[in-house]
């Protein structure tokens, strides 16, 4: 075996632990060069890394650019990341240069569904200022009118983007007694309206917004979808409704939130995730008390999180063993 054929894996983080057993035991012919600090990779650190890789399996908070593409060089063949969002990814760029992408759909549709679930039912059910109450020594003898929130019974839905995980909170929250489902996306789905059942329907977003009493956020983040709902949007929805994303921060124009909060537009909102990640901890947004914020947790736990690193793994590894074809403009 001569070094010629030997490749190079960069891997940006630790991974679960049957996961990061597997890099430890290694890869023939692979030299795996890994960040481990406890933190996301300095972008210093990364393109320093990235250097005659092969292969790299990142994260979501991995900013894969031309930059980071150049740093690595033209032997790249793979980027795979350990998510199944990949609007930390320039797409085109990495199509230029014939460079493979690997995502890891389907593994982590339940977990997120059911973190759906949890905020819309910590929303609807004021968990935050239920919590705060106890905590702070708030709670008094029971009463008949406090902290009184809202159930799903009989409730519309509005779920935006009806993919793997907008079906799996619709069942889900089918179960809750919920009376009719509106969804909006890029096209009518027929076959994820019959896996639901009952009454659903596809409508414009304008009627979405004016009729939900819940209004969930599954669908990806890309040029469409950006900023989606901003002020205007909110301004639309019922005063009580319950808002709920866990899609990606970026599909919600945040100072727009924050102003609908201000202005007492929305009942309640759950999100887990925001813009920046980490959420820094004078965010405005942290500072009502009808608003519960996650930590972007929607796929963490230890089985979703295993399937996620394991695929990601065989993306990289079946990716390296492309024949690395020219760059166009090599040709
Ligand atoms: C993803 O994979 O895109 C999720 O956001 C991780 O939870």
């Amino acid at each position: 075996m001569t070094d010629l054929q030997r490749q190079r894996l960069l891997v940006t983080r630790t991974l679960p632990q049957a996961s990061q057993a597997r890099l430890d035991k290694g890869f023939k012919d692979v030299d795996i060069v890994q960040w481990k600090e406890d933190c996301a990779i300095p972008r210093s650190e990364f393109l320093k890394m990235a250097k005659g890789a092969d292969g790299i399996l990142c994260l979501l908070t991995d900013n894969i650019d031309a930059e980071v593409l150049n740093a690595a060089g033209p032997q790249l063949k793979v980027v795979s990341t350990m998510s199944v969002g990949y609007d930390h990814v320039n797409v085109p760029e990495l199509e230029s240069r014939n460079i493979a992408l690997g995502i890891t759909p389907g593994v982590l549709t339940e977990a997120t569904a059911d973190t759906t679930v949890l905020l819309v039912l910590a929303a609807a059910r004021r968990m935050r200022e239920s919590m705060d109450a106890v905590t702070h020594g708030k709670w008094g003898a029971w009463s008949p009118t406090w902290l009184l929130g809202s159930q799903l019974t009989d409730k519309t839905v509005g779920i935006v983007g009806l993919g793997r995980i907008g079906v799996a909170v619709a069942k889900r929250l089918k179960a809750f007694g919920v009376q009719k489902f509106l969804y909006q996306g890029t096209r009518r789905k027929e076959e994820s309206e019959k896996t639901i059942g009952g009454e659903i329907e596809f409508v414009a977003m304008e009627r979405l917004l004016k009729e939900s009493d819940v209004i969930c956020v599954c669908c990806a983040l890309n040029d469409k979808t950006k900023n989606m709902f901003n002020y205007s949007a909110f301004s639309k929805m019922k005063g009580s409704v319950v808002f709920v994303n866990t899609a990606r921060g970026g599909i919600v124009d945040q100072d727009g939130l924050i102003r609908a909060l201000k202005e007492g537009k929305l009942g309640s909102v759950g999100l887990d995730v925001t813009v920046p990640e980490p959420l820094p901890k004078d965010s405005e947004l942290l500072s009502f008390s009808n608003c519960i914020v996650l930590p972007h947790i929607g796929s963490a736990t230890l089985e979703t999180r295993t399937a996620m690193s394991e695929i990601a793994i065989e993306n990289v590894l079946s990716g390296m063993k492309r024949e690395r074809l020219p760059f166009p403009h090599d040709a």
